[in-house]
């Protein structure tokens, strides 16, 4: 469960607070770093204690804001209770956190199939439905919700991936119509491939998705989120050749549209 919870820095604090999980690397990395530097508070949370404490104290000291830092391993039952019991309040919620399995869904183990639907939705779907409550009794704050272009297409070879992308995207799709007129705004990001490790974590370097285009830069990605967000805006997809990629799905014929897709990711 979670294996630690540390806060530091100035105690009474008008600033407001962003919770990021997925921030000991990426693009919750460059997340936390922007909304430190744009005056939030952050609790950071991750599996890695102490990239989050090395985070946390290059925060504090470049920006002389709080941070807490939660250990925790978010596809664990009782990870989600005892974030909130820490946190038990936030301004800005950012799930980022997320990972993807790669090969024929057949040959992949149930639990690593298990653990990435844990993290990638039930861990987001349960964060927001904690924080969202604080928020609208405030009547204000949000919630970004880190997708992918995959939300915009199935993905043959990275099936689950895709689909809890998929389910991000809809998810929070509606929760930015449910919060019309309540002062919170719920987006959603959907990056294309972005420098980070999780190209080696899903063990997908030598596949033509990462040949065919240069990677984004995880700060780019992560600053287009937050402005998109303070804008209100429902879905935010950086990059000009990500945006003609999402739309393709909606003009290119089904089946065609599942050949590409896995011709991306096949070695
Ligand atoms: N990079 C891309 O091309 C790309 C494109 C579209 C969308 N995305 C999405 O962007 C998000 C961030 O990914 P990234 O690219 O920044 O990859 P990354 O560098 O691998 O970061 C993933 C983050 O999630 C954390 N994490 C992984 N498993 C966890 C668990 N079980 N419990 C708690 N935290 C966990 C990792 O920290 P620990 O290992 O310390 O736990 C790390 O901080 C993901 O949702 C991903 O699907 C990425």
């Amino acid at each position: 469960m979670v294996a630690g919870v540390s806060t530091r820095g100035p105690s009474v604090s008008s600033r407001p607070l962003a919770l990021v999980t997925g921030a000991s690397s990426g693009i919750g990395l460059e997340f936390a770093r922007i909304l430190a530097a744009d005056g939030y508070d952050c609790a950071l949370v991750a599996r890695s204690h102490d990239r989050l404490e090395f985070m946390a104290a290059d925060l504090r000291e470049k920006h002389g804001v709080a941070t807490t830092c939660i250990t925790a391993d978010l596809t664990l039952d009782g990870s989600i209770d005892e974030v909130f019991a820490a946190v038990p309040r936030c301004d800005l919620l950012v799930n980022n956190a997320g990972f993807a399995n790669n090969g024929p869904y057949a040959e992949l183990p149930e639990t690593d199939i298990a653990d990435e639907i844990r993290l990638n939705v039930l861990a987001l779907a349960r964060l927001t439905r904690r924080y969202l409550p604080g928020m609208l009794a405030a009547r204000s704050g949000g919630i970004i919700n880190v997708a992918s272009t995959a939300a915009f297409l199935p993905g043959p070879l990275m099936a689950t991936y895709y689909a809890s992308k998929a389910f991000v995207l809809s998810l929070s799709e509606a929760l930015w119509e449910e919060m019309r007129g309540t002062g919170v705004t719920v987006s959603c990001l959907c990056p294309g491939a972005t420098k980070t490790a999780f190209f080696t974590r899903a063990k997908m370097e030598g596949t033509p998705l990462l040949s065919m285009q240069p990677l984004a830069d995880a700060t780019m990605v992560a600053r287009a989120g937050y402005e998109g967000w303070k804008r209100g805006k429902r879905v935010v997809v950086p990059g000009v050749l990500n945006a003609a990629l999402a739309f393709s799905p909606r003009i290119t014929p089904r089946a065609m549209l599942l050949r590409i897709s896995r011709r991306l990711v096949e070695r």
